[in-house]
């Protein structure tokens, strides 16, 4: 197997040797603004040494703690609308949600998988594009097709079940969605993830939800499902992007399903074997204090949002957008006459900001990622804007 680097990360790399790049901003940054140790400690009212101090630094369960996977539980149960009730026996741990995710892809599409060898030889997944790179590349590289929905602008990114369903046949072994979906900021509301559902059921086939940024959920839309009834569904989510918390690589895999989960298991024991213990022990205070985390961040995103309405206003002749419905991300159209991959290279080289072009995620047009979950986003901004002041005076 060719294993690639995811294409974002690719971009990344390739700035980081070109000498005349110094990288201090991120614009296409998708996680909220994270928290100290301290700070952390400080929302339980408690310190570092009173948290961490007796924390033997052996192995964590395989599975996760118990205590950590029933927090984790609380909180979908909490955030979504599932009938079933869901146990701590229902959740694995991982080292953030990527190895999640790649577990459930080698699970389900590596040989000796779930399916039988002439199910997987024609085996087809559907994926909303653009989008999280691994998502197409991890079945790209197992060999499997990958169909993709691509998100119109005109639509204002938003996915419609008609287009959705056209993609899904008896062939179709898995479908993804990601809402609130990375990089566009649109989501799908709790009446199309019932219908998502009811065709997942349909085709018999299973439903993988990346949750990441649920919580990022600053206008209140209504974004609970109820995936989890389906026992051939499974919901990822993380500490990394609607929380901030990313240096926690604690991220969890949410399913009914008894067989793949033991799969998922074999799996994550030939990988990372258990999450740190530490991270572990942190996480069950982020997740006991969810609300405020929550609240903070998405008081900043709101309020960058508002920020980037008006920069947009600012240079309208430069820049345009859709503001995201949720999340921490969207897509702006760049309007220079230079190829938004050339633009992002110039805006790294001469003022040391980092951003993706949307090509890196499956869309070939003038658009960039922002990421809009930082407090220093005034700042970028204004660094932006003389950049493209001087570019604007070149032309
Ligand atoms: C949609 C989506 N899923 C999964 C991940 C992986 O999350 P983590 O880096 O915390 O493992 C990311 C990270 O950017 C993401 O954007």
């Amino acid at each position: 197997m060719n294993i690639q680097l995811p294409a974002h990360i690719a971009f990344g790399q390739r700035l980081a040797q070109n000498p005349k790049v110094n990288i201090e901003f991120n614009l296409s940054d998708s996680c909220a603004q994270s928290l100290s140790v301290n700070a952390l400690c400080q929302l339980a009212n408690s310190t570092v040494e009173s948290v961490l101090g007796k924390q033997e630094l052996s192995y964590a369960p395989l599975w996760g703690g118990e205590a950590l996977r029933q927090l984790i539980v609380d909180f979908h149960q909490s955030v979504n609308n599932h009938e079933i009730k869901l146990t701590f026996e229902d959740v694995l741990t991982f080292c953030g949600a990527q190895e999640a995710l790649s577990a459930i892809y080698q699970c389900l599409f590596s040989t000796n998988s779930l399916f039988t060898s002439s199910e997987l030889a024609e085996s087809e997944i559907v994926v909303i594009t653009p989008c999280y790179p691994s998502l197409v590349t991890m079945a790209e590289q197992l060999g499997i097709k990958v169909n993709c929905l691509l998100l119109d602008p005109e639509q204002e990114w938003q996915i419609t079940f008609k287009e959705l369903s056209c993609l899904v046949n008896e062939k179709t072994r898995l479908i993804v969605v990601n809402s609130p979906h990375n990089p566009s900021g649109s989501v799908i509301t709790s009446e199309l993830a019932d219908e998502i559902l009811a065709l997942a059921k349909k085709f018999n086939c299973y439903l993988l939800a990346d949750d990441v940024s649920q919580m990022s959920n600053y206008h209140q839309l209504p974004l609970a499902h109820r995936y989890l009834d389906y026992d051939k569904a499974i919901v990822v989510s993380v500490l990394s992007k609607s929380f901030g918390l990313s240096g926690l690589r604690i991220g969890w895999a949410v399913t009914k399903n008894k067989v793949l989960l033991k799969q998922l298991l074999a799996f994550k024991a030939q990988s990372s074997i258990c999450t740190s213990a530490v991270d572990e022990k942190l996480a069950e205070l982020a997740l006991t204090h969810h609300q405020k985390i929550i609240n903070d961040n998405n008081n900043i995103t709101y309020q960058n949002i508002i920020l980037f309405q008006q920069f947009i206003d600012d240079n309208p002749q430069y820049l345009s957008w859709q503001p995201p419905q949720a999340g921490l991300l969207g897509l702006v159209k760049c309007h220079s006459q230079t190829p938004l991959l050339e633009w992002a290279e110039q805006l790294a080289e001469q003022a040391g900001i980092l951003v993706y072009p949307a090509c890196l995620f499956g869309l070939n047009d003038q658009y960039f990622r922002i990421g809009l979950g930082k407090t220093d986003f005034s700042l970028i901004l204004t660094r932006l804007q003389l950049f493209i002041d001087g570019n604007l005076s070149a032309q």
